[in-house]
């Protein structure tokens, strides 16, 4: 949970630089990961700052490691390389130039912690700024970590044999299918609310229609909420709110989970389980 919201909250950070006409570059990224690292995994080992000490990945020493990045002391100059690349102006389509990205990021591995998850972030961030992406709405960390063998044998593939067809192979395919899974729940999702839309339309609700449609309006972006945040994000009094909700629970569209009296918490259920799919 923490991660998530971490991640929620660093692409949201990148795309506020990103608004400001800024481009993704070495701030951006430690700026990020200072984000992602928040709280959870890694924090507390140099967030927010390039690593100052050579480290090894795989293995228990240098001497086993599976790969050992570059040294510590050349970690600027090569991240600077890296936001040429992909700023470059070549005709490499953007996909198969975040796609290389992020074999140069991982190999690079400019952090103590945090890497993977700031690397799988930036190929977000570098679609959107090839205008690829309108919305942050490409999550790929479920099938690299789905596929977590494939993706550090086809890294060191690349890294010691130049094996970037098989890399590609790898990645592009995952893009596709995440990108479909996300337009195809995109798509049920608008399904679901359009007929429970349809539910609350063919009910007999009179004078209170309205305040059952504005509470539902609230609840397609907080599909988890209680009375009170209904209440302070749709400028209804507590006590429509509340009568609203019943209905609402009424006609089964949503359901409270606590079994409290007091500080309720109700979900849209039917929406949440499309959204719950597949993780
Ligand atoms: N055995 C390995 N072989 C190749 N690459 C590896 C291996 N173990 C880790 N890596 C690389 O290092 C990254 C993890 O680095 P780091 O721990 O700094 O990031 P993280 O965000 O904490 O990790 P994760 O990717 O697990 O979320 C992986 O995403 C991968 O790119
Ligand atoms: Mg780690």
């Amino acid at each position: 949970m923490k991660e998530a919201s971490n991640y929620v909250a660093a692409i949201g950070r990148g795309l506020e630089f990103m608004r400001d006409g800024l481009p993704i570059s070495s701030r951006l990224i430690r700026e990020t990961q200072a984000v992602l690292l928040h709280s959870g995994r890694g924090t507390g080992k140099q967030p927010g700052a390039f690593r100052t000490q050579q480290v090894w990945i795989g293995g228990t020493r240098l001497g086993n490691a599976t790969f050992v990045p570059p040294p510590h002391d050349l970690v600027p100059d090569l991240v600077a390389d890296f936001e040429r690349f992909i700023h470059r102006e070549d005709d490499l389509p953007p996909l198969v130039r975040a796609d290389i990205a992020h074999v140069h990021f991982e190999t690079i591995h400019p952090f103590l912690d945090g890497n993977g998850r700031v690397g799988r972030l930036l190929i977000t961030l570098m679609l959107r700024e090839a205008g690829r992406l309108a919305q942050p709405l490409l999550y790929l960390s479920l099938y690299f970590k789905q596929n977590q063998e494939d993706d550090y044998r086809l890294l060191n593939g690349v890294r010691f044999e130049g094996g970037w067809e098989a890399w590609l192979g790898f990645f592009l395919p995952g893009v596709r299918d995440t990108a479909g899974q996300a337009a195809d729940s995109t798509k049920r999702l608008l399904a679901r609310i359009a007929a429970d839309r349809e539910v609350i339309d063919r009910a007999e609700l009179r004078a209170h229609a309205l305040t059952v449609r504005r509470v539902f309006t609230f609840i397609q972006e907080r599909p988890v909420f209680t009375v009170r945040t209904a209440t302070e994000n749709t400028s209804l009094s507590q006590p429509a709110v509340d009568r609203a909700v019943r209905t609402l629970e009424g006609l089964g569209i949503v359901r409270e989970v606590t079994g409290r009296k007091s500080r309720r918490v109700y979900v849209h259920e039917r929406y949440l389980a499309i959204l719950n799919e597949g993780i």
